[in-house]
């Protein structure tokens, strides 16, 4: 795809969401038989495993914007660093405001009890000041950017995804680097196993375009399943897809699992989130809001006289901190 155009922040008009609406009811009208259905939760890290089998780490480009719209990753001993250089990005964009929040962390406050208390003697990372996590990281495009800011530090990185696939391609690459990030399989949605680092040890959860392709009703206990891996003050950083998004809109009829939800060709699902939806799946979990918006852009594609109308959502939710006496 050859984007020339790029504008932010568009707003639509009540047409525009009225138009987008009615194709999203009208790709929607007929559904996939629920007989078939329970196939793409079940065996959804199959059809994963096969994507990246395919594609390898060639489908999805570095998020190098991750640094710019996400300061909080920024470990607070490496302030001052250069940063890898930002791009645009089309099928899962990013870059809310490309300078309005840079190097903004002012909201970033750890509270003063959050000391790790734990039952286990020994994980990965122990020793880390600062600890991140990402979950579904894919075939690492935020993992080495992460890794290669983060070195140095006193951070340390966790990546899971539940398609071994990947995160055989995020151990195989050469930036993988055991002394800074630890990559495991695990399925989010697998509430009851456990994760190699302690309740309450994470500075930064990041969750980047992984809670859309969960089955809606399973992401409300993810989210709040991963919370208690947050210390206070710790923070969720999650991008994802909005609703009405092109990606949304060029679904044909027949691909719908439920409303909103649909499944790609290559049996792999896709959910489109409104802010609502985003809030109360993070403020369920206890988290209070610092951002919540919906990020409306208009690409145009002048080669193909296309104009297209994207949709992402973007939030930061942080974990209150206890007030002791
Ligand atoms: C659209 S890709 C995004 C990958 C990566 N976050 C990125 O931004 O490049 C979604 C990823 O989520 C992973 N995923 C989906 N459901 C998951 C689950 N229940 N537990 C862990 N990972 C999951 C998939 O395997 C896939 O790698």
């Amino acid at each position: 795809m050859f984007i020339l155009c790029s504008r932010d922040h568009v707003q639509w008009t009540d047409e525009e969401t009225e138009k987008a609406r009615q194709k999203a009811e009208e790709n929607s009208k007929e559904k996939i038989p629920v007989e078939e259905q329970s196939k793409y939760d079940r065996e959804a890290h199959k059809y994963w495993d096969r994507f990246y089998e395919m594609h390898q780490r060639k489908f999805f480009r570095n998020r190098t914007w991750l640094f710019t719209e996400f300061p909080e990753l920024l470990p607070p001993d490496t302030a001052g660093l250069c940063l890898p250089e930002q791009e645009q990005e089309q099928e899962q964009g990013g870059g809310v405001d490309s300078c309005s929040e840079s190097g903004n962390r002012e909201k970033q406050q750890p509270c003063a009890s959050s000391t790790l208390t734990s039952h286990m003697n020994t994980f990965p990372g122990q020793h880390a000041a600062f600890r991140i996590l990402e979950v579904g990281c894919g075939a690492g495009n935020s993992v080495f950017p992460i890794i290669s800011t983060i070195r140095g530090s006193k951070a340390f990185l966790y990546c899971c995804d539940f398609s071994s696939q990947a995160i055989e391609l995020i151990q195989e690459h050469p930036d993988y680097d055991p002394a800074v990030c630890h990559a495991f399989v695990r399925d989010i949605c697998d509430t009851a196993s456990p994760f190699p680092f302690p309740p309450e040890s994470l500075d930064i959860i990041l969750v980047v375009f992984v809670l859309s392709a969960i089955h809606p009703a399973r992401a409300q206990d993810a989210v709040r399943a991963l919370a208690g891996f947050l210390k206070q003050g710790g923070i969720v950083l999650f991008r994802d897809y909005g609703r009405y998004d092109l990606a949304q809109l060029r679904f044909k009829k027949g691909q719908c699992l439920s409303e909103n939800f649909y499944t790609r060709q290559d049996g792999t699902c896709v959910y489109f989130f409104t802010k609502d939806e985003v809030h109360h799946l993070f403020s369920n979990a206890g988290l209070e809001e610092l951002q919540n918006l919906e990020d409306r852009r208009l690409q145009v594609n002048r080669g193909k006289k296309v104009v297209m109308h994207r949709v992402w959502t973007q939030s930061k939710y942080r974990k209150p901190c206890l007030i002791s006496d």
